[in-house]
């Protein structure tokens, strides 16, 4: 890279041929990427190349693919999008000619050990949305010119589109066809299949279905040193990042798990923060179960054909409606009323997250064949007067709107000062009755949803997530 002009040009072209070749082959994802990181690297005559992708929530970061770096360098730790060169998420290049000075490198102190000076990143655009990023490290001090910078960019857009056309994604697609309400439930992204045994595999399956977060080996923790070099490493398979926990798969075969055992019992006493377990198939499935999922004791819950929104998801959601509401209603008070029995979870966490002062009432509505048509009657009114005072109404879920319709109406005839209506969950595409919702969770498709108070001819009330009820489950009534 330095001065020596028309080389780059020579450079640039001859790498660019290599790696729109490959990119063109049938080779799998994993040789692809390798060849666009080692010609990158050559190309810029770097040090090495890392291909990044963002996970599903946008928080972190995870390399498929890499030349010229350490192992001990690519598994330093979680790189967090917003730590790490924050600016290439948003679509910027990002120059580093010094990176043990520059507050944009989360780990300085690995990038020195590296040896790693200068950094340059891309980022990986696919349909104009950042998925990932590029990155290309030096060992001497360097300045990027506009001609790496944009050789950087082409190599970017040659992942991106290999990226896009590789079929190891099955579960962006899953996602995308299940899911027509993408911008309400948070879409997984597409994540590289490049496990290294397919328990590895499943166990994604299943943290991909309770939607909990995963990555993909970030770290790796030096265990045994000789003369200052490393001899000896371990890097757990996963990390999950809400409960802050590594997690080791095992194969069944007892003489790795013995070996295991010894090489974690060493992390322990080496890094005693860490929080780590080891899991064979059914811990992990007693793991979920910890994490919120207790009724389950299986990988499904029979008749819940997928899961909507995870426990954690329901609860960031909770919070952010009673703290817009708290926020609303500064100074006053307010009534809240719920319709038993399916709003009884929304309704106890909502209320303990909100800052001002509260009342609760409750009313039961029953729908009963008449002599002519079904119909609609309160089968328990509320307790208190709400004449002249705040109310607002608090909806599982809105359907139809004709429920809520006949209850606000039955409301205004007692004059209050002001109505409004929060629900969790909005199912607008069946409204028959055009109401006005002030505050919304999450809008849903025309699913029947259970769990997390709703439920199914009584059933899956107590199941602390929202999921949708698989046709098995009718058609088991039904028959
Ligand atoms: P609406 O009168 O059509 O708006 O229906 C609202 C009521 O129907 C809710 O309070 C629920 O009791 C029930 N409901 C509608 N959709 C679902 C669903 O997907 N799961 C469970 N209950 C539902």
């Amino acid at each position: 890279m330095k001065g020596r002009g028309n080389h780059y040009s020579y450079n640039y072209s001859k790498a660019l041929s290599e790696m729109a070749r490959i990119a063109n082959s049938t080779q799998p994802l994993k040789k692809i990427l390798k060849v666009i990181a080692k010609s990158t690297t050559k190309a810029l005559k770097a040090a090495g190349c890392s291909i990044m992708l963002l996970n599903s929530h946008r928080e972190y970061l995870s390399h498929i693919s890499a030349y010229g770096l350490s192992d001990l360098f690519l598994r330093k730790g979680s790189i967090q999008a917003h730590k790490s060169l924050p600016e290439v998420l948003e679509g910027k290049v990002v120059a580093i000619s010094d990176a043990s000075k520059d507050k944009r490198v989360q780990y300085p102190e690995v990038a020195g050990a590296e040896k790693i000076t200068s950094i340059l990143g891309v980022p990986i655009i696919q349909r104009e949305e950042v998925i990932g990023e590029i990155r290309v490290y030096t060992h001497e001090p360097h300045r990027f010119s506009e001609a790496d910078k944009n050789f950087l960019l082409a190599t970017a857009n040659i992942s991106a589109m290999v990226l896009e056309r590789d079929q190891t994604y099955p579960m962006l697609e899953v996602s995308l066809k299940e899911q027509t309400v993408s911008e309400q439930v948070p879409p997984l992204l597409p994540r590289p299949a490049i496990f290294a045994h397919p328990s590895e595999e499943e166990f994604v399956k299943l943290l991909d279905f309770y939607r909990i977060e995963w990555l993909y080996e970030p770290r790796s923790f030096p265990l045994e040193w000789e003369g200052g070099k490393i001899t000896e490493m371990f890097t757990p398979d996963f990390y999950l990042p809400e409960l802050d926990l590594f997690v080791e798969l095992t194969t069944l075969k007892q003489s790795l798990i013995t070996e295991k055992n010894r090489k974690l019992r060493h992390l322990k006493e080496l890094y005693p923060e860490i929080n780590i377990k080891l899991l064979n198939k059914s811990d992990y499935l007693k793991l979920l179960a910890k994490y919120g999922y207790g009724p389950l004791g299986q990988a499904k819950v029979k008749g819940v054909s997928r899961i909507l929104f995870s426990h954690n998801q329901i609860r960031r959601k909770v919070r952010a409606l009673a703290k817009q509401i708290s926020h609303d209603y500064e100074g006053g008070q307010l009534v809240l009323i719920g319709i038993l029995k399916g709003v009884v979870c929304f309704l106890t966490d909502l209320m303990q997250h909100l800052s001002i002062p509260i009342t609760v009432d409750f009313m039961a509505i029953s729908y009963y064949s008449g002599d002519r048509e079904p119909i609609v009657k309160i089968t328990k009114d509320l307790d208190e007067s709400i004449t002249g005072r705040d109310v607002l109404m608090v909806e599982d879920i809105v359907d139809t709107g004709m429920t809520l319709n006949y209850v606000l109406n039955h409301l205004r005839a007692h004059n209050p000062a002001s109505l409004r209506v929060c629900t969790l969950l909005d199912k607008k595409i069946r409204r028959l009755i055009d109401i006005s919702i002030d505050y919304t969770g999450f809008e849903i498709p025309d699913e029947f949803v259970v769990g997390y108070g709703l439920d199914y001819r009584g059933e899956y009330r107590n199941l602390p997530f929202i999921g949708v009820l698989s046709p098995e489950a009718f058609e088991r009534e039904e028959g």
